[in-house]
């Protein structure tokens, strides 16, 4: 294995810069290092200007998507070794706007997350006296899939429909909603039905599947949008037969 490696990545400020470029940079290959490694070493040794994000270095905070070599990827979790000799492409994360160098702007994902209501929705309010609501392993089994999503956009980036269509809610707003629809805690599915079952919902999906690929925690956003078109088609079935019972 040779000694070094070539990061070519992709520079770039809005404003400033006519177009995106390319710049080389020469980082020790090291068995054990990311390629978040290998930007930290650019950052702190060779070029104190490049701009990426991070923060947990462990595949959990979900800051540091990007892509390598033209896929999505979690720079902290994805090994300079495999990529060797090299070079190895860095680029901003595909389908959002950068704001500078490899740092994209996700404001349209922190819009559409809160309208699923991505938490427990509850009608009724038992008291604390009331005591804790139960579940048994095979309630807890339908939703912890879901539950693993760490808001990384991995799968936006790998989504064709929604660099087509920034209307899509998109895979891990879905999923998020999927995650909460079947917690048998949850009694708000059918306030998130109407924002799901639409055009720019499940209905956009095509079902290219490159989100679930894409996915490092192993959430399958194209499996629970497939999931949720059978529930949004069987609901708005019942609304048109039983109009004053559906809900
Ligand atoms: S579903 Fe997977 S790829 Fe998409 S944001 Fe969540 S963890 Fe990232
Ligand atoms: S730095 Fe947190 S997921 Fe990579």
């Amino acid at each position: 294995m040779p000694d070094t490696i070539t990061l070519e990545v992709a520079r770039y400020r809005p404003g400033t810069d006519a177009s995106p470029r390319v710049q080389e940079y020469e980082v020790p290959l090291r068995e054990e290092w990311a390629v978040l490694d290998g930007l930290n070493y650019i950052k702190d040794r060779l070029d104190g200007t490049l701009s990426f994000r991070w923060s947990c270095r462990m595949g959990i905070c979900g800051s540091c998507g990007m892509t390598v070599n033209g896929d999505p990827a979690l720079t902290c979790g994805t090994f300079l070794a495999d990529y060797a000799p090299g070079p190895v492409r860095v680029e901003p994360l595909a389908n959002f706007p950068v704001v500078r160098d490899l740092v994209v702007q996700i404001d349209d994902f922190l819009r559409k997350l809160p309208t699923v209501k991505p938490w427990l929705v509850r009608e009724d309010e038992p008291g604390v006296e009331d005591g804790e609501f139960r579940q048994t392993p095979a309630e807890l089994a339908e939703y912890t899939q879901y539950s693993m999503c760490i808001n990384c956009l991995l799968c936006y980036a790998a989504c064709p429909v929604y660099g087509l269509e920034p209307d899509f809610l998109g895979p891990a707003a879905i999923a998020l909603a999927q995650r909460y629809n079947l917690d048998s805690r949850d009694q708000g599915a059918h306030q998130r039905l109407d924002l799901l079952a639409t055009a720019a919902g499940v209905w956009a999906c095509t079902y290219v599947g490159e989100c679930t690929t894409a996915c490092p925690k192993g959430v399958d956003p194209a499996g629970a949008i497939q999931r949720y078109k059978l529930t949004a088609a069987t609901r708005t079935l019942w609304s048109v037969l039983m109009p004053w019972g559906a809900r």
